[in-house]
């Protein structure tokens, strides 16, 4: 009796070996770090062990991915899936990630999405800008870039430094750049610096004279 549960248990260990399947192991890749609004990209998800068959799924932000004309998921082979995405938009920039599953378990890894562009005019300001006296002033500063760059407004001292201009009744600067001076003076004349910066490439800067009459 205790001979025929031996048996059993042998046949049923390497029943289990031959049933074993090997949870999946991907390899890692990332989006390059210069992508460009513009660009066109692609990240693999490779599966460097495990058996097959291997289902791949995408995510965006933790959310399932959508495909469309611009962003396609192709596989070659069945250890591979492919993410490519033309002509990246801001509204590509996430997490993405990849799992693999089989029947034994999964594996994902999460590379993230990054669009980098140094800051550029939309409008340049203007060398001079005019105000009549008493009335409220706007010097434009429009800048893009990516991430949005911080738009800092400095005024010029008798000395020859500038001062940031500080938030007041007086000045104020908008979300998109422009200098705003209320109740114009005389004594607000002057040279005013406008400062964009994204912490990406070159800062922008210029100079404006804004002549009080
Ligand atoms: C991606 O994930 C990192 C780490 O969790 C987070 O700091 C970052 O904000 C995320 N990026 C986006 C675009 O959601
Ligand atoms: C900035 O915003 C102000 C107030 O909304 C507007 O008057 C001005 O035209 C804007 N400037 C630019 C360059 O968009």
């Amino acid at each position: 009796m205790a001979g025929s549960w031996n048996i059993l248990a042998v046949c049923i260990l390497f029943l289990a070996s031959v049933l074993a399947v090997e949870p999946p192991i991907l390899q890692p890749d990332e989006f390059p770090s210069d992508i460009e609004l513009g660009s066109r990209v692609q990240i693999l998800c490779y599966l460097k062990k495990g058996d097959l068959p291997v289902t791949f799924t995408w995510n965006k932000g933790g959310k399932p991915l959508l495909t469309n004309e611009r962003i396609t998921i192709s596989s070659s082979d069945s250890f591979s899936s492919k993410l490519i995405i033309q002509s990246v938009v801001s509204e590509d920039v996430a997490n993405y990630s990849c799992t693999g599953t089989n029947s034994a378990g999964s594996d994902s890894f999460t590379a993230a999405l990054i669009v980098r562009a140094p800051p550029f005019w939309k409008q340049q300001p203007e060398n001079t800008v005019q105000a009549i006296i008493a009335t409220r002033t706007l010097i434009g500063c429009s800048v893009g870039g990516y991430p949005a760059p911080r738009v800092t407004w400095k005024i010029k001292n008798p000395s020859g430094s500038f001062t940031p201009v500080s938030r007041s009744y007086k000045m104020k600067v908008l979300d998109n750049g422009t200098l705003v001076i209320n109740d114009v003076k005389e004594t607000d004349s002057g040279t005013y610096l406008c400062q964009a910066d994204n912490g990406v490439g070159e800062k922008l800067e210029k100079a404006v004279r804004l002549s009080v009459h």
